[in-house]
């Protein structure tokens, strides 16, 4: 092909980044064509820790030419042009305060690193942890509290200096880490909160400016790029010697959009989880110059745009592929499952309430209203069970060809699962993890349902219910350990099909069924915001009794709980920060509302409306007051 050729070709792929294509990525040298980094040039060569940081005077992307083009490859001939392109984006950074080179208000705290924290940053971890650990076994009859906290702080991970999130897991014993020495958004939200309820709020604003920044990142997988605005599912901060100076390092941001995950699975929850947290950041320190930020305005708006983007749909619920979400591996979760749909109604409340009001958002926060009402109409209605809705269901007739059928979906009753008819309470319902056209996903999927509870996205009435059926379905989805992270487990042939025979989620282990103790900062939320306090705290002391005699594991397996996970991390640092965060809450209730979100009042009448309005009736317009107009 001609030069010439190329150009066109380049035209044509590109506006602005190009999505490129070419013929076997994994043959042609495109995997090493590239690495696009974002870097400080952290000098980490002696002084101070504060000194170091002063001294990085640049914060650049950068990238590194590693095989020159062959011929004249399309596909390679488009990458040298984003790459020259790329060049000439460099951006200079001290601080996350000055993070895409946009000036942060200057009466801000300067980043410091906790007051108890020593060590030295050995890949962006702190060396010490293994000395806390031993001393946190010695003192086991000390406080857990205490011991949570010394571990917490063990896992904080440094870039430049400064605290930017906490490792995945700081298991000594673990002879393949995979990813878990990586900082995980969602992993990271419980610290997060934990830190900002001790009123450590450095640590968390790094955090979300830092990973604000990798948004950002170019990001492919076999010539693919996903959508503008979404945020990795993890990134590990890389300490490597510098460019031609063999006594000094660098640190480098290191993000994974999924295109090195296990199963190559999309992260849509990191940016859902990151807006919650930039509100309750707000809410807690009062600092609120942070979600004013331009940059930090920008890219709320792109996951927003990102997540509303219109797409074949008939549903208002965002349509993921499986194992977008906590549960990040094969799980028949692909379609429209809870949590996301939880965490969506949630996002959207949260970014409704920072958008700074101007004339070039209105649009956005028109589709974003018009969502909501549509969203929490669609899982109030169509996803909740209980005893009465199961009945309704069991009579469904099918097959029903008009505007107006009952059975919209077309489920065939049939698909009522047997264990349903025992585990439904009279007293008590639940929203089901998925719903598709022919298919509703009965199994009770935790964090999806505990979060609609959170968010508002269940009525008042279904959230009471959902606490109901977990006190009396406590021997099934807490009994030894809290909290099952989805009941029952897949058996047999739905195991074979539905996991693809993955062998760490055989039935009641893992995302099968596994408890998760993670899950108590949720529970604890959950409760607090429907007065019930006493549930959580239940929860939080069968914890107590063996969570850190157990060296705090990521799930435990068995139906009743009774294992250590056979393949989970030890020193799991997201079940630190759930337990941490539950206790807390517990002492301070009011705390929790950094996370609640409140029933919105002109929501609520829309919605009522709408229901009086029979929608099974009628189609088209319907006759209520629509204060949101697409
Ligand atoms: C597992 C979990 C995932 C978590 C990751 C790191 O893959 O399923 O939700 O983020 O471990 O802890």
């Amino acid at each position: 092909m001609t030069m010439a050729a190329s150009e066109a070709v380049l035209r044509a792929l590109s506006g602005g980044l190009p999505h490129t294509c070419c013929s076997d990525p994994c043959n042609n040298n495109w995997k090493s064509l590239l690495f696009f980094k974002s870097r400080v040039n952290c000098r980490n060569n002696g002084g101070s820790l504060y000194q170091k940081s002063k001294n990085c005077s640049r914060m650049l992307w950068k990238y590194t030419w590693i095989n020159a083009c062959q011929g004249e490859d399309v596909a390679c001939y488009v990458e040298t042009q984003r790459a020259k392109r790329l060049e000439s984006m460099r951006f200079k950074c001290q601080r996350a305060d000055s993070v895409s080179g946009v000036t942060a208000n200057e009466n801000l705290p300067p980043i410091s690193r906790p007051v108890n924290t020593v060590g030295v940053t050995v890949n962006g971890n702190v060396a010490s942890a293994a000395t806390v650990r031993e001393k946190s076994h010695k003192a086991h009859e000390g406080s857990v509290e205490e011991e949570a906290w010394d571990l917490l702080r063990a896992s904080v991970v440094y870039y430049c200096g400064n605290p930017i999130g906490t490792i995945a897991a700081n298991d000594p014993s673990d002879t393949s880490i995979l990813n878990y020495d990586q900082v995980f958004i969602r992993d990271f939200i419980p610290s997060g909160i934990a830190f900002l309820l001790k009123g450590e709020y450095d640590i968390v604003r790094n955090f979300i400016l830092y990973t604000l920044q990798l948004q950002s990142w170019e990001k492919t997988m076999d010539c693919h790029s996903p959508g503008q605005g979404l945020m990795p599912a993890s990134f590990k901060v890389r300490t490597v010697p510098l460019d031609g100076d063999d006594s000094a390092t660098e640190d480098i941001l290191d993000p994974d959009f999924g295109e090195a995950a296990i199963g190559r699975v999309a992260p849509v929850d990191s940016g859902l989880w990151w807006i919650i947290l930039l509100r309750a950041y707000g809410k807690c320190s009062g600092d609120l110059s942070v979600q004013e930020r331009v940059d930090v305005q920008t890219g709320i708006k792109m996951i927003l745009k990102l997540c509303l983007a219109d797409g074949f749909d008939m549903f208002p619920t965002l349509l993921v592929t499986d194992g977008s979400c906590m549960i990040d591996r094969r799980m028949g979760i692909h379609g429209h499952p809870l949590e996301i749909q939880a965490l969506f109604y949630s996002a959207l409340l949260c970014a409704r309430e920072m958008l700074a009001p101007e004339d070039g958002s209105a649009d956005l926060i028109r589709a974003l209203n018009n969502r909501l009402v549509a969203l929490s109409f669609h899982i109030r209605e169509y996803y909740w069970i209980d005893m009465k809705k199961i009945n309704e269901i069991y009579r469904y007739k099918t097959e029903e060809y008009s505007y107006d059928a009952v059975n919209k979906f077309n489920i065939y009753p049939d698909q009522i699962p047997s264990w349903l008819v025992d585990f439904m309470p009279n007293r008590g319902g639940y929203l089901i993890g998925n719903l598709q056209p022919a298919h509703m996903d009965f199994r009770f999927f935790s964090l999806g349902n505990l979060w609609s509870i959170i968010s508002s996205l269940a009525t008042v009435d279904q959230s009471h219910a959902i606490l109901d059926l977990i006190e009396a379905k406590w021997a099934d989805l807490v009994t030894e350990m809290p909290f099952k992270i989805c009941y029952p487990s897949l058996e047999g042939q739905e195991w074979r099909i539905i996991t693809g025979s993955d062998p760490k989620n055989t039935p009641w282990s893992y995302h099968n069924g596994g408890s998760w103790p993670t899950l108590l900062w949720q529970l604890t939320v959950a409760c607090i915001k429907m007065n019930r306090p006493k549930i959580a705290e239940r929860a939080v002391k069968l914890a107590e009794r063996r969570i850190s005699r157990d060296k705090w594991p990521e799930y435990y397996d068995t139906k009743k709980a009774r294992f250590i996970g056979k393949q989970a991390r030890l020193f799991q640092t997201w079940s630190i920060a759930g337990y941490l965060v539950a206790k807390i809450l517990l002492d301070n209730p009011s705390a929790a509302r950094i996370l609640v979100n409140e029933e919105d009042s002109e929501l609520l009448n829309t919605l009522s409306d709408m229901i009086n309005a029979n929608p099974r009736r009628k189609r088209g317009r319907v006759g209520f007051k629509q204060p949101f107009i697409v």
